[in-house]
């Protein structure tokens, strides 16, 4: 009997109660919530979600950017019951677990050349929290007191705890909190289609690059770090960067010795069609922050790796007091631990990264015709990770208003016809598992552009 069958109509009524009147759901407005019966999922096979109900959903955001080889992948189900038959958990403060030592000699190695050392977290936002105090420290350790601010971009998103969102540049999201957290220089993103500087990609005049380096002329002697989205800013909309421009800014970073952070929280583990986002322009960081991808989706782990110079500011006699005092309860837990090996010894043996490149290219094609319909004003991507903007008028770019949630209208269509789907305001995301098949690509497609054109013709009629 399938799990969801077990389920009694009382009891499923009990978890809609729960879900919808106890539980609080993130980044969720629970007034709407209630009302609109969402899935409550209870199973996953490959890339395909079970509710409660028995409804098959194709998981088309990989349960929020996480999942890369699918649901129930053997290998890593076996990895971690192996695991548990050993221990579920042990600290790393003072002593050491045996699949974190290996999984972090494992990240070593794929990642970009000079990241030597790996610090771990359990979420993204807390290997940002890591690495902007490592960065903090780093020149305080040194005597070189004044560099103490970061800069950081307009639409940038790096996570929900008080730090990350000091580095933010999410209005809807961040605003709020700004008296709070810490300030940054922020710095106008190249957000293309809704220029900064009202000009169009193929006629401008890099004004971008030119305010980037302004920022660095002006504030490079207070400045420990900089925090970037490589490539392309995710939950922003999916805004891609001009090619050149993380180059351009570690070239910035070298010159006037600010260290680099590149979150690839959401474009790490090949999102982007390279194991991560840096190497698209042979970039090194001096941080390079994982998490998401890092279980292949299965458990919550984050890693922040650096550099042999940033751990020398901290490695020194104890009562120098250079020590960077930070960990969680669950730091290097053994059970995501064995998951991330796992998924990471996957990566190889179905040769990920290489199978993609063909879906990548199907996946363009597919988003070709999307540019045709009335109310869609951009079409954005970079791999498997795509954004597509919709608006009320093509011709002026004009925003639907936001009481008309459009975008999670055209997510809730796409839920019906079997699709799930989570827009960032009026961009519809699309971020599969890296395991979708080519027919499922199709599908996917398929369903969004329906669900589009549904909700959008009724609101103009
Ligand atoms: C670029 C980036 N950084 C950090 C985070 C925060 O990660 P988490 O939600 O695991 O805290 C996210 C989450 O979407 C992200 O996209």
């Amino acid at each position: 009997m399938n799990p969801w069958e077990k389920l009694t109509e009382e009891e499923k009524e009990r978890l809609r109660y729960v879900d919808t009147h106890i539980l609080w759901h993130p980044f969720t407005q629970m007034k709407e919530y209630e009302t609109e019966n969402a899935p409550i999922i209870i199973a996953g096979e490959g890339n395909y979600l079970i509710d409660i109900d028995g409804n098959r959903y194709l998981d088309g955001v990989a349960s929020l950017w996480v999942n890369i080889h699918g649901h129930r992948v053997k290998e890593i189900d076996e990895a971690i019951r192996e695991q548990l038959n050993l221990i579920a958990h042990s600290t790393l403060l003072g002593i050491g677990n045996v699949p974190s030592i290996r999984l972090a000699e494992k990240l070593v190695q794929i990642a970009p050349k000079g990241l030597t050392k790996v610090f771990y977290s359990d979420n993204g936002s807390t290997g940002v929290e890591i690495a902007l105090k490592m960065a903090y420290q780093f020149w305080q350790n040194q005597g070189i007191k004044e560099k103490r601010a970061f800069l950081s971009f307009y639409n940038a998103y790096h996570g929900d705890t008080l730090g990350a969102v000091g580095v933010g540049g999410i209005s809807l999201f961040h605003q709020i909190y700004r008296d709070i957290v810490i300030k940054s220089v922020k710095v106008p993103s190249a957000y293309c289609y809704r220029c900064f500087w009202n000009k169009e990609p193929k006629s401008c005049d890099k004004e971008c690059f030119s305010a980037l380096e302004e920022a660095f002329k002006k504030h490079a002697s207070e400045l420990s770090a900089v925090i970037i989205e490589p490539i392309i800013q995710g939950a922003a909309g999916m805004i891609p960067w001009p090619e050149g421009y993380l180059k351009f800014l570690r070239g910035l970073c070298n010159e006037y010795d600010v260290l680099l952070i590149c979150d690839e929280v959401a474009t790490g583990f090949g999102r982007t069609g390279k194991m991560f986002a840096c190497e698209h322009e042979g970039v090194s960081p001096d941080f390079m922050v994982l998490s998401k991808g890092i279980t292949g989706g299965y458990l919550p782990l984050a890693a922040t790796l650096t550099t042999d110079r940033v751990y020398q500011a901290f490695y020194d006699d104890y009562e120098k007091l250079k020590t960077f005092y930070h960990g969680h309860s669950y730091t290097g837990n053994p059970l995501a631990c064995s998951a991330a090996i796992a998924n990471l010894e996957l990566f190889e043996k179905n040769k990920v990264i290489e199978k993609m490149q063909p879906k990548i290219k199907k996946l363009s094609q597919l988003l070709q015709r999307f540019w045709d319909l009335p109310w869609v004003g951009d079409v954005r991507q970079r791999g498997f990770m795509v954004g597509i903007e919709l608006v009320k008028d093509k011709k002026t770019k004009e925003p639907y208003p936001l009481k008309l949630r459009v975008g999670h209208r055209v997510i809730r269509s796409a839920r019906k016809k079997g699709v799930i789907i989570r827009p960032l305001g009026d961009v519809i995301v699309l971020m599969p598992p890296l395991s979708i098949t080519e027919d499922e690509l199709e599908m996917l497609c398929d369903v969004v552009y329906q669900s589009i054109e549904e909700v959008c013709s009724g609101i103009d009629s």
